[in-house]
């Protein structure tokens, strides 16, 4: 089993690179961002809860999101391995993903950081913002809230997973294929030595 946290900011290309990896290692993505708007699309409870946080660019509170989490990973008793992308977002959650990956009999192997800098995220996220109909991705007084959110509140993952020795950082701009070739790389790296 080999799983895999796709790290970095809002728009640094984690759901795109996620979709290309999961065929390329057989793994199961899951992004929580799009099962709460799944969750928010359907209107069930759960959606409703997070609605007004998302829509601030604020983060769900965490026992909210570990949960939708942990129902998620226990729905693919036989996955071969997991992306997990946007997740997670803090300490806390990251703690619990731990404890969760454990109960399965496996853990995280390693962190995968995509490097992007902000004025490249701002553009990215409003180019995106024009035809995902995400209303978080169309304030720019929101998405700059969502990158201070992840300054604070996420960039502290990427060091609790460095004290494991499994973060790595990776040059997240240039073209799709130049992006996935650098993440390839480093998961094959990773892979020969497991
Ligand atoms: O991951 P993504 O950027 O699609 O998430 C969109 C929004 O969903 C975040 O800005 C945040 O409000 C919420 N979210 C969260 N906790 C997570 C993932 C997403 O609060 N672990
Ligand atoms: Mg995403």
């Amino acid at each position: 089993m080999i799983n895999l946290i796709l790290f970095g900011p809002p728009g640094s290309g984690k759901g795109t690179q996620a979709e290309r990896l999961v065929d390329q290692y057989n793994l199961v993505h899951i992004s929580t961002g799009d099962l709460f708007r799944y969750e928010m699309g359907n209107n069930t409870p759960l959606g409703i809860q997070a609605k007004s946080f998302i829509a601030r660019g604020e983060l769900v509170p965490d026992e909210i999101t570990i949960g939708m989490l942990r129902n998620k990973v226990e729905a693919h008793p036989d996955a071969n391995g997991f992306i997990f992308d946007g997740f997670p977002r803090t300490i806390r959650q990251a703690e619990a993903l731990d404890h969760l990956m454990n109960e399965e009999g496996t853990s995280i192997h390693a962190l995968i950081a995509l490097q992007v800098d902000d004025d490249e995220i701002i553009q990215r996220i409003k180019l995106r913002g024009a035809t995902s109909g995400r209303s978080d991705d169309s304030d720019e007084g929101i998405i700059r809230n969502r990158l201070d959110v992840y300054k604070k509140e996420t960039t502290p993952v990427f060091d609790y997973y460095a004290g494991q020795g499994k973060s790595h950082l990776v040059e997240g701009t240039g073209s799709i294929d130049a992006i996935f070739d650098r993440l390839c790389a480093a998961i094959n790296a990773l892979h020969a030595g497991l």
